[in-house]
């Protein structure tokens, strides 16, 4: 989960890595270095903290040279600190890597290392990979890049200098994202496009067991076996002004603002006219008639964004849902075969654990679709079919237009499959489809007046706890708003199913406790309204979320905040933003690291 890019170009190659890894940062950022090809020598500079703190350490002594490689950290392997920060050097200074991933075979090779009189400064595994490249060295970078990788286990994507071609900067990837920039008379690699975006806007994929070696004229591929391979460059239309803040204090507050575009940009083309159309994904009678059972599998809120889509398509297909956490998926000796459409669902679509139940749900002989926002991601290329969410770069390590354009996509899907199975009234899915298309308005009239949410935000945000209760939809809908909370604010929440809260958790409630009351299903406003009498009976203050004719709601609730009426099936989307809002203010009132929450990363690509 951490950030990597490289640089050889005509330019100083610290200002660039820095600003690389600036936009990386959302990738990890307990430390981060930077390594330099200086004359014949290699120079590094690297530190415990934040990328502004490499940026004061650079700023006193900067290393001079047009090629490097820098690095953000995640820590897996050894605590944060100077000395295992990235990159990390050979014993003879020759060799220097940046790592992204994990070596899982790094004890028996630092040992075997260490017996050939190799000296391991840090507790990483990621050191491994520079020893071994000294070790292995055979004059000829590319063949001991390949025996290289013949050693290692596990997954990385890494950055490679070698002083001995001081204008080359070579890289390597496994089951870890990796792409390269091709500029003008210069070249890139890095973990995300973000990363070199203002530099180019033409990509390669680097693929597993492949070597990229490059100078700032020339980039050539070779396989594991030293073969040279052909590869063809697509391009990413992506505004480098979407990867920064516009104005914003921070990243998630600009993101939230960014969803009617986004929405608008997932859904309106795929409704053409009663028509949806899922861009290559082919829903014929006899594909849909097959499907027995539906998998959804996602981590965090992809998996939130499953659970949505779990009670949409269930109740509009009649095709048994199960929501599955990728980690647990893997593990649960799942009931997949050839009549079960799984639905891998990953904003970065590098989630190490959903890339694994992708691949297990494909082994076992399931038709996959991916529903993912980064394009060619991992995810996205090994899915048979791909529904990509348009939502643009997310750099906020919290989730908002990803989440809210993954479940627009699941009512696409669902609404799809319903039409094509002829079980819904024609009248019904053209009412739905007129409540889709008019989810960015409506999420716009939200984004225009947000001062109550703010004033209820602030009053409660020295509270410890704060629970989120709904019953169906809206008990999907509370899971994501309990987690943007948690994420952001450190504030202990949870959700509960709104009638399973006199089962056990009704006993937590007293004076000061905040409920926050989903209630936007009409079937379910009079048991909602019982549900937010116990609450208040224990003495606990109940805000309520609810449309705007529900007048009664807001009688009996303490606080309460309206939604624009829209159809009861889609208020996800809507309650979404609002609780998003929620979870700003308040961490925003608490003064947190909003868009780099304490051990988060955004994209964890370990399992
Ligand atoms: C991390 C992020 C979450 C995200 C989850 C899944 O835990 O902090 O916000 O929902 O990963 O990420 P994905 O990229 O697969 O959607």
């Amino acid at each position: 989960m951490c950030g990597i890019i490289g640089y050889v170009g005509g330019k100083k190659a610290a200002p660039v890595l820095l600003k690389g890894l600036q936009r990386l940062e959302y990738r990890g950022y307990d430390s981060a270095g930077i390594a330099v090809v200086d004359g014949d020598t290699i120079r590094a500079v690297k530190t415990r903290g934040e990328v502004k703190v490499l940026c004061d350490k650079v700023e006193k002594n900067e290393p001079d040279g047009i090629i490097g490689i820098g690095h953000t950290r995640w820590a897996t392997h050894g605590a944060p600190s100077d000395v295992n920060s990235h990159p990390h050097l050979s014993a003879d200074g020759r060799f220097c890597v940046v790592h992204n991933g994990i070596i899982e075979n790094f004890a028996e090779l630092k040992e075997d290392l260490i017996s050939h009189g190799l000296p391991f400064k840090s507790e990483t595994d990621s050191e491994v990979i520079a020893q071994l490249i000294q070790y292995l060295y055979n004059g000829d970078m590319i063949s001991t890049l390949c025996k290289v990788m013949d050693r290692l286990s596990g997954s990385y994507a890494a950055g490679i200098l070698c002083a001995d071609s001081p204008s080359t900067l070579y890289a390597i990837r496994k089951d870890n994202p990796l792409v390269i920039g091709l500029g003008q008379n210069e070249n890139f690699i890095a973990s995300d496009f973000a990363a070199a975006l203002e530099h180019t806007h033409n990509f390669v994929q680097l693929n597993d067991y492949e070597i990229a070696q490059m100078t700032a004229r020339a980039v050539t591929f070779f396989d594991r076996n030293g073969n040279k391979v052909e590869k063809t460059p697509y391009r990413v239309d992506w505004d480098i002004s979407l990867a920064e803040k516009g104005g914003y204090p921070h990243f998630m507050l600009k993101e939230i603002y960014e969803q009617p575009k986004a929405l608008h940009d997932t859904l309106s083309p795929r409704i053409k006219g009663d028509n949806i159309v899922l861009d290559k994904i082919e829903f014929s009678p006899a594909n849909v008639n097959s499907i027995n059972r539906i998998n959804i599998v996602g981590c965090g809120s992809a998996y939130h964004a499953g659970i949505v889509g779990k009670h949409f398509i269930e109740k509009y297909c009649r095709i048994n849902v199960s929501c599955e956490l990728a980690s647990e998926y893997i593990y649960s000796n799942p009931i997949t075969d050839n009549r079960t459409l799984t639905i891998v669902i990953s904003q970065s679509g590098e989630t190490a654990d959903s890339l694994a139940a992708l691949r297990l749900a494909k082994k076992l002989g399931s038709h996959t679709i991916a529903i993912v926002n980064v394009l060619n991601s991992a995810i996205a290329r090994e899915a048979d079919d791909v529904l990509y969410t348009y939502a643009g770069p997310e750099i906020a390590v919290a989730t908002t237009k990803g989440y809210t354009t993954q479940v627009a996509a699941l009512f696409l899907v669902g609404l799809k499959i319903a039409k094509v199975k002829h079980i819904i009234s024609d009248a019904r899915y053209n009412e739905l489809l007129k409540e889709l298309a008019l989810l960015p308005d409506k999420v716009s009239e939200i984004l225009s007046d947000t001062d109550k949410i703010k004033r209820y935000a602030e009053n409660y945000a020295d509270r410890k706890c704060v629970f989120f209760i709904g019953r169906g939809t809206d008990y999907a809908a509370s899971l994501e708003g309990a987690l943007k909370l948690k994420e952001i604010s450190y504030i202990h929440a949870e959700a509960y199913a709104a009638g399973e809260l006199k089962h056990g958790t009704i006993s937590l409630i007293e004076e000061g406790t905040i409920t926050v009351a989903l209630v936007t299903q009409q079937d379910l406003y009079a048991k909602m309204l019982s549900n937010i009498k116990a609450v208040q009976s224990r003495k606990g203050t109940v805000l309520a979320l609810s449309s705007q004719s529900n007048v009664k709601v807001g009688e009996q609730s303490d606080g309460l905040i309206t939604i624009p009426d829209c159809d009861d099936d889609v208020t996800p989307v809507l309650t979404a933003v609002i609780l998003q809002l929620f979870a700003y203010y308040i961490a925003s009132k608490r003064g947190c690291d909003i868009d780099k929450p304490r051990h988060l990363a955004k994209s964890v690509t370990v399992e």
